[in-house]
């Protein structure tokens, strides 16, 4: 995995961050496991509860074209888009994660530059998580 392609990619979406309301802009790399990237931004909304974050818009813009499997993910995010610290991922989106990656292998990373970053597992920040194979499904597909 490139690391540095793949942070720089999520820097590069944060001109697309929609934050208008908290003013905390996020984006996300996802790589898949051909090495294809998709980006994604938070969407905020003036109703608040419709917010989408920016690594879910990274996976459901994946899924949305048939992509199934990933390896890792990049994430960068601050107050007015400034990377003062590292941006971790909301519960939701560990859970979205869950759904359609292995927590023992896919990568999580949280970057303050390219070359600034912390890398854990998901099963690292979701332990013991509830994904599809406690409903009984081998795959997600
Ligand atoms: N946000 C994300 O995009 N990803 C996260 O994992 C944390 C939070 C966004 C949602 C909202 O637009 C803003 O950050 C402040 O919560």
């Amino acid at each position: 995995m490139d690391t540095k392609q793949l942070i720089t990619a999520a820097i590069n979406a944060l001109e697309y961050s929609y934050a208008p309301y908290s003013n905390f802009k996020v984006a996300a790399a996802l790589l898949t496991k051909d090495g294809r990237i998709f980006t994604g931004c938070n969407i905020e909304n003036a109703s608040f509860t419709p917010t989408n974050c920016a690594e879910r818009t990274a996976f459901f813009k994946a899924i949305s074209e048939g992509i199934y499997d990933f390896e890792a993910i990049a994430i960068v995010g601050g107050k007015d888009g400034v990377l003062n610290d590292y941006c971790s991922p909301c519960g939701v989106c560990r859970q979205v994660m869950m759904e359609f990656c292995n927590p023992d292998t896919f990568q999580i990373l949280m970057a303050k530059s390219s070359e600034e970053y912390k890398q854990f597992t998901l099963k690292e920040l979701l332990p013991e998580g509830f994904g599809p194979g406690n409903m009984g499904k081998e795959k997600n597909r």
